[in-house]
């Protein structure tokens, strides 16, 4: 089936051209990532570009090593360690989060997407995140990468935010049989690197042989803004 192929192809290519993160575990088998490590690094990449991530997660992370570092320590001290990534109420909720996990989980990070949701400052997508990343378990991670991959190779016209529902249903039709983590993170690249906003290189796309919109104007112009 195309469907099988198409992360069976995505995940080859991230073997070959995953980028080298400070937050990433490079790909591998049943490789997971500490789910500490993941919520922070997704936290600051949900409104940070990775290039400022990727000068700034190292630091914070000597400054709180572990969920327990970051629940005990003051506020003050967690914003100074957020300065120059903005949106300060991340800071905040991880901090709050980081608590719950030390206080209501004695500091292990439920392994399940329903009790990550039940932290604070944990939404679908966080939640999504670690359960693939940190624990490799099956879980849809749909952010603005995903959604446009999704829309251009099931060609979907309807426009956000209508549509989500539609993506997020292809999305799980296109997931592989393992490897979770590694399919979200091939999805991310892939959406940085090649499946761009504004600038598709279809040429070099790996997954084209399976997409409905390759080197067509839809692959620019999908997925569809909602009118403003
Ligand atoms: N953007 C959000 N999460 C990411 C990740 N894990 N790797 C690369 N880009 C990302």
């Amino acid at each position: 089936k195309d469907e099988e192929r198409f992360a069976e192809t995505l995940l080859s290519w991230y073997d070959r051209s995953a980028r080298r993160l400070p937050w990433r575990v490079p790909p591998g088998e049943g490789v997971r990532q500490d789910p500490y490590l993941v919520l922070i690094s997704e936290t600051m990449l949900q409104q940070t570009t990775v290039a400022t991530v990727k000068g700034r997660f190292g630091a914070f992370i000597e400054t709180f090593p572990s969920v327990e570092a970051l629940a005990s320590a003051k506020e003050e001290e967690v914003l100074a360690a957020w300065a120059g990534l903005g949106y300060y109420r991340r800071a905040r909720s991880l901090h709050a989060c980081a608590k719950a996990v030390a206080e209501v989980h004695g500091g292990v990070f439920p392994a399940d997407e329903g009790s990550l949701r039940k932290l604070p400052g944990i939404g679908a997508y966080t939640a999504a995140a670690i359960t693939s990343i940190a624990f490799g378990q099956r879980a849809v991670v749909v952010d603005t990468n995903v959604e446009r991959i999704v829309a251009r190779v099931r060609r979907i016209t309807e426009p956000l935010p209508k549509a989500r529902k539609l993506i997020a249903g292809e999305a799980e039709k296109l997931m592989p049989e393992d490897r979770y983590g590694d399919y979200a993170q091939a999805l991310m690249d892939h959406g940085a690197t090649i499946c761009r906003p504004k600038a598709p290189d279809c040429l070099l796309c790996p997954v084209r042989p399976f997409c409905a919109s390759a080197g067509t104007e839809d692959a620019v112009r999908l997925p569809i803004k909602p009118p403003k």
